[in-house]
């Protein structure tokens, strides 16, 4: 693989991690305007094998800003429909000229049989494993609200069992010492991810990441009758909300499901950054794109 891509946020030390949330806060003041110097910019390929708003359209905006141009391959009128191997698929890009890659799969390490491939890939996000972008801008908004990660509570809630987010960003808060717990329906519960009660954890949480049902991945209760509110039972309510602590903060990956899994008037409320997230995943998507073209980091940020 090359030694650039980002499949898992294991492929970052916790200094290029760093360096990674530094340069996004660059991009969103001193070096709003910069771009991948001329010799080395790649023409780019967005491959996704799942539906995507943010990820997707937050990868064009990066490559926009970049100076980079970028396309978007669909599989559904490519030579996949011929049978053809995602392998033979990227090996392909590689042998047009294409520099960079960024993959969606629906498939749990998909980038497994890509060792080979020359060119740097940036997992966009595979099955239920991985996330890494996601988590970056996860960890740049958590910074810029606490100004640190050590000692914080971050309460993820939800889908945990189908949840990319859930595992890439257990992963790297744990790293730099925050204390990361998970509430939500017992059939959602994951080997590895200490559960605890919701109602009990609302007070103890800086940040509360509340997930969707990833129904897509056959997530179901079957605890749950069709006239049970998932909301009242295990949602973010109003008046679960009023019980956080004094600045602590609602995220959310999103796409959300306004009533499902959080309130609608919580999606957009003072405690909320979920809109906020997603500005911050084009800043962090530069900067990872920045990485992969081998530009050096702009400074360090110690936290
Ligand atoms: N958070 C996230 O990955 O959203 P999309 O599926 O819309 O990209």
């Amino acid at each position: 693989m090359h030694p650039k891509s980002l499949l898992t946020m294991q492929d970052l030390t916790n200094e290029e991690i760093l360096d990674i949330l530094n340069d996004a806060k660059a991009f969103s003041s001193s070096h709003s305007d910069w771009q991948i110097p001329v010799s080395s910019r790649k023409l780019t390929a967005n491959l996704f094998f799942e539906p995507s708003t943010r990820t997707h359209y937050s990868f064009l905006s990066a490559q926009k800003g970049l100076g980079l141009d970028s396309v978007d391959f669909n599989p559904e009128t490519s030579s996949l429909t011929k049978g053809e191997s995602l392998y033979d698929t990227v090996r392909t890009f590689e042998a047009l000229g294409y520099g960079l890659l960024i993959i969606r799969s629906p498939q749990d390490g998909y980038f497994n049989e890509l060792e080979s491939v020359g060119i740097p890939i940036i997992n966009a996000g595979d099955g239920k494993t991985n996330h890494p972008t996601q988590c970056l801008l996860d960890l740049l908004t958590i910074y810029n609200e606490f100004g640190h990660f050590d000692g914080l509570n971050v309460l993820i809630v939800g889908d945990v069992a189908h949840s990319r987010v859930a595992a890439s960003n257990k992963e790297a808060l744990e790293r730099f010492h925050a204390n990361v717990r998970f509430a939500g329906p017992k059939e959602w519960e994951r080997e590895g991810f200490p559960f605890s009660d919701f109602d009990e954890s609302i007070p103890w949480a800086d940040a509360i990441i509340m997930l969707r049902i990833q129904r897509e991945r056959g997530a179901k209760l079957s605890d749950m009758s069709d006239n049970d509110s998932y909301l009242e039972r295990y949602g973010l309510t109003k008046e679960r909300a009023a019980k956080m602590k004094p600045g602590a903060i609602i995220m959310h990956p999103a796409p959300v499901n306004r009533g499902v899994e959080i309130d609608s008037d919580l999606v957009e409320c003072e405690k909320s950054r979920i809109f906020e997230q997603m500005k911050n995943g084009v800043l962090v998507r530069k900067a990872v794109i920045k990485r992969a073209l081998g530009s050096e980091p702009f400074g360090r940020t110690h936290c």
